[in-house]
């Protein structure tokens, strides 16, 4: 039976490029989409940046545009990155559209209609500088249980402790500066406290969709209850605040004078605006497809932190303003880098574009991804050496390699024919059923299973072909019995349809790849389906290269910095948080986290942030660069304005350079032993390689930022950042310069 699905990935918050945790969700959402398809389901994949809330607003004004502009920018970048991964949407669109206001106040009416509604006066600290209200996070001060300073609002990330803003001692605004202060404002809220939402959710996330499959996974179930309570346990949701006051981008409120919908009300919605606006370009009537009491299935796809606005407000939402529910939620965990966490801000050390422009095959990627993807909410981790392994040993090594073996010998012998023993049926439904278990398992979401089970295919393929020696019969085939010669054109042919029925099963993993499979060794019209996987190939044409295997340089190289520029060279993204996010350590944050237009000043040579940068030319489009170019001394504008609190947050100070070698595996990083008077040397990474040699810097005093908090790297952990000058862009070869201070400087002393 055909079945008809709208699937979604979360969408990305427009203040910011993708990082891998973006490229993560959507493989594993485009490999089940794909699947979906091969087996003849209809399927509208859709997306769209999430534009709206306090970030993207301060962001752009801090950037000197407009929050629209800012959008319009990110949204550009999304493109090279989707076809780059070979990431499918059948459509990509915004939150900030007409689609989205008109359903999102839509669906506010409605709720009120229900009586699910209401209006209360909250006390919020409010930045009187600013004029604005203060979401937690742009509130710090100092924690009222262990005293660390510069605490955000909501939590202490020394003792760990959670409280509110207002327990903060001596708190300020991270805008401005100014001392926050109470103000009261009246709000709107989504009564979610009503026992019909309450006893709604309670049905909802225990009950399965169409197909028999949970809406939730366990995990996520048991997270839920944690809110809703089960069984006599009462449920612990408060009503949810809806609203914020302007200014705010965001979606007006009807009927609510200076009032905003809260990002995450419009945000999901957004999902329906993206299939309006996609339905009105296919001609497909948007309401009858998500008729409540329709066939549709709707699928999300989100990552574990953002569980509460899926599985309760959204369904509740849709719910009480009579839409169609979600059938299922696919919850994933989170994608880790060599073991390091990263944060939404700052990505992780692997630069999906960086990946993209050093030439690395995006199916690499998509089937290293896959083979460590299941259906739980578990944290999947990228590691190097195990994606060389997986890639080089299993993907090529087994796989491709039958292919390549068995291939030359038809062609050259056979003339492309191909021709199987006479239990060939046999053979054709063993790979028909394979096929069909590698389906349910990507259906389940369990592509590490699925990937297993064609790994171990691929092995007894080898194995059959290896126990049958054909290259020993090729050899001397001129005098060989024509059984001889028959068993030859069996052998191949076997390990040929063995081939072809694991490219299939691969096929929505590795797209192109199985493409050219079909449409070039088998000479097939079109793309793979599922029940090709049973059909027994009759010829083939010859054998064409298929795939490079990884050289392990390529990794080294995605993990380094380009040059250190680019850690300045951040400017026109938030990536660059990275660099200065990195610890967590709030010290060492408020240095370099300007929220501005989040520029670092001086050219720093940031080695200790390396694998968080991406390429400067990825980061910066044409037209930005020529704009920045316009108003800038070195080709960057000056960073926003600081307070000499900020500045003194930055501890500089001078150091000899006491030696200084090459790092080996690394065309960018020199290893620099640093006194900075302290009794001990330090190790620092530095990515000046290119502009210096080790002997040019033994014995010279330099400066170096000496609080940065200390980085773990590929080649070792650096323990602060020396400071050196360049040009913005570093196609303009204008050279890096190490600072140095005047002589007499000593080691040690600070730079004020
Ligand atoms: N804008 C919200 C979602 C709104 S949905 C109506 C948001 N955006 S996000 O850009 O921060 O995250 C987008 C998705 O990426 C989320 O599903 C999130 O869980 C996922 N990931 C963010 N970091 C991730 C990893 N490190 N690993 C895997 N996925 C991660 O949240
Ligand atoms: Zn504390």
């Amino acid at each position: 039976m055909s079945r008809t699905l709208f699937v979604t990935t979360a969408l990305p918050y427009a203040n910011g490029s993708f990082h891998i945790g973006h490229i993560m969700e959507y493989i594993q959402a485009d490999i089940w989409v794909r699947a979906m398809r091969m087996a003849g389901h209809t399927v509208h994949f859709v997306g769209a940046d999430d534009t709206h809330g306090a970030p993207v607003m301060l962001k752009a004004e801090a950037e000197g545009i407009t929050p629209k502009q800012l959008v319009e920018r990110i949204g550009a970048e999304r493109p090279q990155y989707l076809r780059g991964f070979q990431i499918e949407f059948d459509h990509w669109h915004s939150t900030d559209s007409a689609e989205n206001v008109e359903l999102s106040q839509d669906i506010y009416r409605k709720l009120r209609a229900a009586g699910l509604i209401s209006t209360r006066e909250i006390e919020q600290f409010y930045d009187p500088v600013k004029g604005m209200f203060l979401a937690d996070r742009y509130i710090k001060g100092e924690c009222p249980k262990c005293h660390a300073k510069d605490q955000y609002g909501d939590s202490c990330e020394a003792c760990g402790a959670v409280y509110a803003p207002t327990d903060l001692i001596e708190p300020y605004s991270t805008l401005t500066n100014a001392r926050p202060i109470l103000k009261t404002s009246e709000h709107y809220f989504f009564q979610l406290s009503d026992p019909r939402c309450i006893e709604f959710l309670q049905k909802w996330t225990t009950g399965s969709n169409v197909q028999g499959n949970k809406h939730l996974q366990a995990e996520v179930l048991a997270k839920t209850r944690e809110w809703l309570g089960s069984g006599d346990e009462k449920a612990n949701l408060g009503d949810w605040d809806i609203s914020r006051d302007a200014p705010y981008f965001g979606i007006e409120i009807p009927d609510a004078p200076g009032k905003y919908f809260y990002v995450w009300l419009d945000a999901p919605v957004g999902y329906l605006a993206s299939l309006k606006s996609y339905c009105a370009k296919i001609g497909v009537d948007f309401e009858a497809l998500l008729d409540p009491n329709g066939t549709t299935e709707q699928v999300h796809f989100i990552g574990k932190d953002i569980i509460y606005f899926h599985a309760l407000f959204w369904p509740a939402t849709l719910q009480f303003s009579g839409r169609k529910t979600p059938d299922q939620l696919n919850v994933h965990g989170f994608i880790t880098v060599s073991g390091e966490k990263m944060s939404k801000s700052r990505g992780t050390g692997i630069s999906p574009l960086r990946y993209l422009e050093l030439g690395m095959n995006a199916e690499w990627m998509r089937y290293y991804i896959a083979a460590k993807l299941n259906a739980r909410v578990e944290d999947i981790d990228f590691n190097p050496d195990d994606f060389i392994a997986r890639v080089n040993s299993d993907l090529v090594g087994k796989y491709i390699n039958i292919a390549s073996r068995a291939a030359n010998f038809i062609s050259k012998y056979f003339d492309g024919q191909l021709a199987y023993p006479d239990d060939a049926a046999l053979l054709g439904s063993n790979w028909a059923q394979a096929a069909d278990r590698i389906r349910a398992d990507l259906e389940a979401r369990e592509y590490g299973r699925a990937i297993r089970e064609i790994m171990a295919h691929a092995d007894q393929i080898n194995q059959a072909f290896d126990t049958a020696q054909p290259w020993l019969i090729a050899k001397t085939l001129a005098s060989a019995e024509p059984s001889q010669r028959v068993a030859l054109q069996h052998i191949c042919s076997s390990a040929l349809a063995g081939f072809k029925a694991l490219s299939v099963m691969l096929a929505p993993i590795l797209p192109a790849l199985s493409q050219r499979v079909a449409t070039e060794l088998f000479g097939q019209t079109s793309s793979f389906v599922w029940t090709d996987a049973g059909v027994l190939p009759r010829q083939i044409n010859p054998f064409k290269h298929l795939m490079q295997r990884v050289e392990p340089t390529m990794l080294d190289e995605l993990f380094e910095i380009p040059t250190q520029i680019a850690s300045t060279k951040q400017a026109s993204s938030t990536q660059q948080g990275a660099a200065a996010k990195q610890s967590g350590s709030t010290k060492q944050g408020a240095a370099t986290k300007q929220t501005g237009s989040d520029k670092q000043g001086a050219a720093a040579t940031q080695a200790t942030a390396a694998h968080d940068q991406q390429p400067a030319s990825a980061q910066t489009t044409a037209g930005n660069l020529a704009e920045a170019n316009a108003l800038a001394p070195g080709g960057e504008p000056l960073a926003p304005t600081i307070t000499i609190d900020d500045f003194v947050k930055i501890d500089l100070r001078v150091a000899r350079i006491v030696n200084c070698e090459q790092v080996e595996g690394s065309t960018k990083l020199l290893r620099l032993t640093l006194d900075v008077g302290e009794g001990r040397l330090r190790n620092v990474f530095s990515g000046i390689k290119s502009a210096y040699t080790p002997e040019q810097l033994i014995g010279r005093l330099t400066v170096v930022v000496a609080n940065l908090a200390p980085r773990k790297m590929k080649f070792g952990v650096s323990e602060g950042m020396v400071l050196a000058a360049s040009h913005f862009d570093d196609k303009i070869d204008s050279g890096i310069y190490v600072l140095d201070p005047s002589s007499g400087a000593q080691p040690g002393m600070r730079i004020h």
